[in-house]
């Protein structure tokens, strides 16, 4: 007779009956991930309710799952949660129907295509700044959100979908402030229950939806020589001779709109405060503007020379990255060092936690866009630094978000410099993604 041996748990926090952890994690989730790993060490036991979440700081198991194991795992309950609003989009689909369509967006993102994209980065940002005055006080955060949705409808879907962002805009947002409640409220109400919530939310999202589905009608009747990623998606035909649907179109252009705006606006608002918070990071930033630039605009070509600017976002991506945390869910039994992890358990990993390993960056508090330097990052073990995830599931728009970051940040530095109140606290909302809690405001300075 062969004994099987009892299934080991790693260490964690207890919790209190029934809800395990959730309240402590929801007063502040950041600070509650870097204290369990800090205290239980590499993987460690969060007791969400009834559901078993391993939160790994090993940087080989965060590899093991977002690479080399990526087949046993699918995405967590959090980013499932978001098919009611993103449908079957690249974020959220799973299997052959996710290989199909990350296979057929690819295109839009090749780096020759992401090329041709430098000129709308740079143009729509000097657009908005045009209308800025010396000494106003702006919500940075709002800024960012809308110039990055701009950029992202207007490269990727052209002038049709871009001129029609303010009802994009607002469904946006209230997809992000719906899902935060859910997550707050730990997914207990259904979302067909008619609170205000949840009835401004489906009014939105409709209203979106009829605009998206009227401008693929017009599309598909359209005899107009576009060349943008609609129009690609719209003639895409699969070996069989199948094309895609209207409701698989707007699922992607949903998903690529929502996850192509709020990180990229986030990388910029966190880098606002951390430039404004280090004046002599920011004066380097100007001199390497001035010597590259000259007094020109940025282009596409510039993103690269632009190294130190470069640098600023990989850093500020490190200490405030936008995705902070992903989850993923076992479908095949799964060993990770010393524990077996099953089907239906969860994996926690945190860019926010792995980011200020102390083994891997020293000083892991200290904004230094310097230690970049010298091929840094491909001296990281893998694992370690991840704010574009890793492995087949990692972000399809990583090159298309790094140049536009690098050229926003260089044609707003070039004309304006933002300052924050020495009284304002700037406090954290981690939800899906990283935000301040009440947007950023700081005081222009023209240049
Ligand atoms: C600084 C900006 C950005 C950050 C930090 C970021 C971060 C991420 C991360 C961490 C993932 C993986 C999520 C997971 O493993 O669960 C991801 C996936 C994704 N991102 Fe981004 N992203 C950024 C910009 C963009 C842009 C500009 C686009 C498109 C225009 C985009 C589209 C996507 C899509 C479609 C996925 C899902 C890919 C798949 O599963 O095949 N992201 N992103």
């Amino acid at each position: 007779m062969q004994f099987q041996s009892p299934r080991r748990f790693p260490p964690g926090p207890k919790g209190v009956p029934v809800f395990g952890v959730l309240f402590d994690y929801n007063k502040d989730p950041t600070g509650f991930s870097l204290r369990c790993a800090q205290e239980f060490g590499e993987v460690s036991l969060l007791p969400f309710g009834p559901l078993n979440v391993y939160l790994l700081s090993n940087p080989e198991h965060v590899s093991e799952v977002l690479s080399s194991q990526s087949y046993r795992f699918i995405k967590g309950v959090s980013i499932q949660s978001l098919k009611s609003s993103l449908g079957e989009g690249l974020l959220t689909s799973e299997g052959d129907f996710w290989k199909r369509q990350r296979r057929l967006t690819q295109p839009a993102f090749h780096r020759e295509r992401i090329f041709e994209y430098g000129g709308i980065m740079t143009d729509t940002a000097e657009t908005m700044i045009c209308r800025w005055q010396d000494g106003e006080v702006k919500d940075i955060h709002a800024n960012m959100m809308h110039l990055t949705l701009l950029i992202v409808a207007e490269a990727l879907f052209g002038t049709d979908i871009a001129g029609k962002t303010t009802v994009i805009e607002s469904a946006l947002e209230a997809i992000l402030t719906h899902f935060s409640n859910q997550l707050n409220t730990f997914f207990l109400l259904p979302e067909w229950v008619p609170t205000p919530d949840n009835i401004q939310f489906w009014q939105k999202l409709q209203r979106m939806d009829g605009v998206i589905y009227d401008i693929i009608q017009q599309r598909r009747k359209s005899t107009a020589a576009n060349s943008d990623l609609l129009t690609m998606l719209l003639h895409l035909e699969d070996e069989d001779g199948a094309q895609m649907s209207d409701r698989e179109i707007r699922d992607e252009v949903v998903t690529l709109m929502m996850a192509g705006h709020e990180t990229t606006a986030l990388a910029l608002t966190w880098t606002w405060m951390l430039l404004a918070q280090h004046p002599e990071v920011e004066e380097k930033l100007h001199q390497e503007i001035q010597t590259v630039l000259q007094g020109r605009s940025p282009t596409a070509d510039d993103a690269i020379h632009l190294k130190y600017a470069n640098w600023i976002i990989k850093e500020s991506m490190r200490l405030y990255p936008p995705a902070w945390g992903t989850s993923r869910q076992v479908i095949e039994t799964v060993q990770l060092g010393d524990y077996t992890l099953e089907p239906g358990d969860t994996v926690f990993l945190n860019q926010w936690v792995m980011h200020r390993d102390p083994r891997f960056f020293e000083h892991p508090d200290r904004f230094n866009p310097e230690r970049w330097d010298n091929s840094f990052e491909q001296r990281l073990p893998k694992g370690v630094y991840f704010p574009f995830g890793d492995g087949p599931r990692s972000c399809i728009g990583k090159g298309f978000a790094m140049m536009e970051a690098v050229l926003i940040l260089a044609a707003i530095a070039q004309k304006f410099r933002f300052t924050l109140s020495a009284d304002r606290k700037v406090e954290l909302q981690p939800s899906i993604t990283l935000r301040p809690k009440h947007g950023l405001e700081m005081r222009l300075q023209k240049k």
